[in-house]
């Protein structure tokens, strides 16, 4: 694992998740979560301007870690790697695109939503998973659940999360960062960086009171 990446997305604890439709906005999001704090960002390869998008935020604010989300191909994630993002992400578990990224030298970041993903995770020497989607799967119960039988993996809960529940998932001592895309639910500015400041507080509140080794 590449603890820089980790290390990064520990302490963010939240990575803003950006479906960038227009690569013009690219900087201003990102230049706005940066004035609330964050430091990091998962562009997902939903969207024709993925790529360009992560170049121009790699561009301009070169201090900045950069993902890219929804990830299903080995050349995907080269593309990614190439435009400048330091980790992918991954919605669910494929052996070859871990594969393909291990030879790559790429991080990855696969989804799981089960038990029997995380085996297979850690079968495949994957130790920090994507638990996707955190809401809808099972929510913050079903992470406890999971998380107390595989205690040495860590996990990314991605899908529905908020301010109001953030806390909560960060609470369970085998999360590492949150995913979500809720600061961008607004094409104000302004108001994604008051809401990325809101959850670098969160993150604060609760990163005060344990530790976590990487
Ligand atoms: C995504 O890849 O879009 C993430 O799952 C974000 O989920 P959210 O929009 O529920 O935060």
């Amino acid at each position: 694992m590449d603890k820089t990446y980790f290390g990064t997305l520990y302490v963010n604890g939240i990575v803003p998740v950006a479906v960038i439709k227009d690569e013009k906005t690219a900087v201003p999001l990102a230049a706005a979560i940066l004035e609330g704090g964050i430091d990091c960002i998962e562009v997902t390869f939903r969207t024709p301007t993925a790529a360009k998008s992560i170049e121009l935020i790699h561009e301009n604010f070169p201090e900045m870690l950069i993902g890219a989300g929804t990830i299903l191909t080995g050349e995907q994630a080269e593309t990614a790697a190439r435009a400048g993002a330091s980790f992918v992400v991954s919605p669910g578990l494929s052996l070859p695109l871990i594969k393909e990224c291990n030879a790559a030298k790429i991080p990855l970041i696969p989804g799981v939503a089960t038990a029997t993903e995380v085996i297979t995770a850690m079968e495949n020497g994957v130790t920090a998973v994507k638990f996707f989607p955190a809401k809808q799967a099972g929510g913050v119960n079903y992470l406890k659940a999971i998380s107390a039988v595989f205690p040495d993996v860590k996990f990314m809960p991605t899908g529905g999360i908020d301010l109001e529940n953030l806390a909560d998932y960060l609470s369970i001592s085998t999360v590492f960062c949150c995913g979500g895309s809720f600061m961008f639910k607004t094409d104000d500015y302004k108001k994604i960086t008051e809401l990325s400041k809101a959850a670098a507080l969160i993150v604060k509140s609760k990163r005060e009171k344990r530790y976590f080794y990487v």
